[in-house]
């Protein structure tokens, strides 16, 4: 599959959009066999609307035998489906195909006794809607709770997605059965940032490559990290300069171009626009191909103009401090260069950072906007890539966080390993 093309995600139905339900009558976790038993599970419609903003397909595929079953009729499944739409759309999400299969091998109600094609593990419903709906399985996902779903949608070509977590039953199952889904994720939210950001998917915004910077003013940090390879620029803010204090901050500046090739990230102090205007022109002067002015986002507007002016002067912007979906998108209107998303900062305050990144991406994506995200605010290394997973362009990360990033307890345990065989070999060499 080219790694930027995704023409559709194919959904099971039952555990990935709505609640498997507890039949208490007959002791079973089912379908909803009423339609006052659909729910939807958290952050569905979120998700579903990222798929849709994304011009991405999204199908869902399902075995409902509850209908050859007697548990429910045609005309109840209906009426679950018309619900099941509503609620997405009162979320601005909306499904683009729903195909059941209603067959069963064993079903009492003879119309539906059937071994069919279209019953998953068999990919017949999958291909069925791929061809209807006109997109190629082989660029598309499908995210299922099942084992059946992995099976089927391997059968007709998709990247697969199990929910589920590592070590569960079905992961037992999956090493039995020998089948493996392609990645597994906790719910669909995380499943769509998979498939979003798998390959780094080309949206309308251009490719993206996803860029690490360094969070640090110490020019021994930056020393230590860059023959890894793998930082593109820096940043900085008065609190990082607070942590060296006593240097001289424009030798300072310069001694960091002197090392790091990309953007670096100054940040402006004054208060009023005509200062922080004067403050930004004199740093972009000390070298206007790399100093990005961090301007903050003010909350009556000031950033936004001071980074309006600084884009028509061709001085590059990093609006900073942001919190929250909105400020992203006035950023990207303004014309900012960057727009530093504050990770722990938005949760600190009881917001998902997760969702302010991927509906901002999303945004940036849909009006083609120049704005790349900088996710800062990192405190571990999980943090980085939960945020490069949902969406950021970049991941500014403080150096003792970088630090940790290369380590893995069973990484160092395999390496001791082979150098005691490798010690034993070249012993026994040497005989
Ligand atoms: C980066 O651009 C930010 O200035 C920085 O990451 C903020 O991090 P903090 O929330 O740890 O201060």
């Amino acid at each position: 599959m080219q790694p930027n093309r995704v023409d559709a995600v194919f959904l099971d139905r039952d555990g990935v959009i709505n609640e498997l339900i507890f039949h208490e009558e007959s002791g079973v976790i089912d379908s909803p066999f009423t339609v006052g038993q659909l729910k939807l599970l958290p952050r569905v419609g979120a998700a579903i609307k990222l798929l849709n903003d994304n011009n991405i397909k999204v199908i869902v595929v399902s075995n409902q035998p509850g209908v050859a079953r007697d548990h429910f009729t045609e005309a109840i499944l209906e009426e679950t489906t018309d619900k099941l739409k509503d609620e997405l759309a009162a979320q601005g999400a909306r499904l683009d195909g729903v195909y059941y299969c209603l067959h069963h091998p064993e079903a009492p109600n003879p119309k539906y006794l059937k071994i069919c094609d279209c019953r998953k593990p068999k990919p017949g419903l999958i291909l069925t809607a791929a061809r209807e709906l006109a997109v190629d399985p082989g660029h598309s996902y499908i995210v299922g709770d099942n084992l059946s779903d992995i099976k089927a949608g391997k059968a007709a070509g998709c990247k697969t997605i199990l929910l589920g977590k590592p070590k569960c039953e079905l992961c037992q199952l999956m090493e039995s059965e020998n089948v493996r889904p392609d990645h597994i994720a906790v719910n669909l939210y995380e499943a769509v940032q998979i498939v979003l950001t798998n390959g780094d998917m080309l949206t309308k915004g251009g490719k993206s490559k996803m860029e690490m910077f360094l969070d640090t003013a110490s020019l021994e940090e930056i020393k230590a990290i860059l023959p890894w390879g793998v930082i593109t620029g820096l940043t900085t803010n008065q609190k990082i300069f607070l942590a060296e204090k006593g240097c001289n901050f424009r030798q300072r500046v310069q001694g960091i171009l002197s090392l790091i090739e990309g953007p670096v990230s100054v940040e402006v102090t004054s208060s009023s626009l005509n200062e922080l205007i004067r403050e930004a022109r004199e740093f972009a002067s000390w070298d206007n191909s790399k100093i990005v002015i961090k301007v903050p986002m003010f909350g009556d507007g000031r950033g936004l103009h001071a980074a309006s002016l600084l884009d028509k002067e061709g001085i590059k912007t990093n609006v900073t401090a942001l919190m929250s979906t909105r400020q992203v998108w006035l950023a990207a209107r303004a014309g900012a260069t960057f727009a530093s998303i504050f990770f722990n900062r938005v949760k600190d305050h009881g917001d998902d950072p997760e969702k302010v990144v991927a509906e901002s991406r999303s945004l940036i994506d849909r009006g083609n906007f120049k704005t790349k995200i900088i996710v800062g605010s990192i405190r571990k290394p999980e943090d980085v890539m939960q945020a490069a997973l949902a969406g950021a362009h970049i991941v500014t990360i403080p150096y003792k966080i970088l630090k940790q990033m290369p380590l893995h307890p069973k990484t160092e345990e395999t390496i001791a390993e082979f150098d005691r065989a490798w010690e034993e070999f070249k012993k026994a060499e040497a005989k």
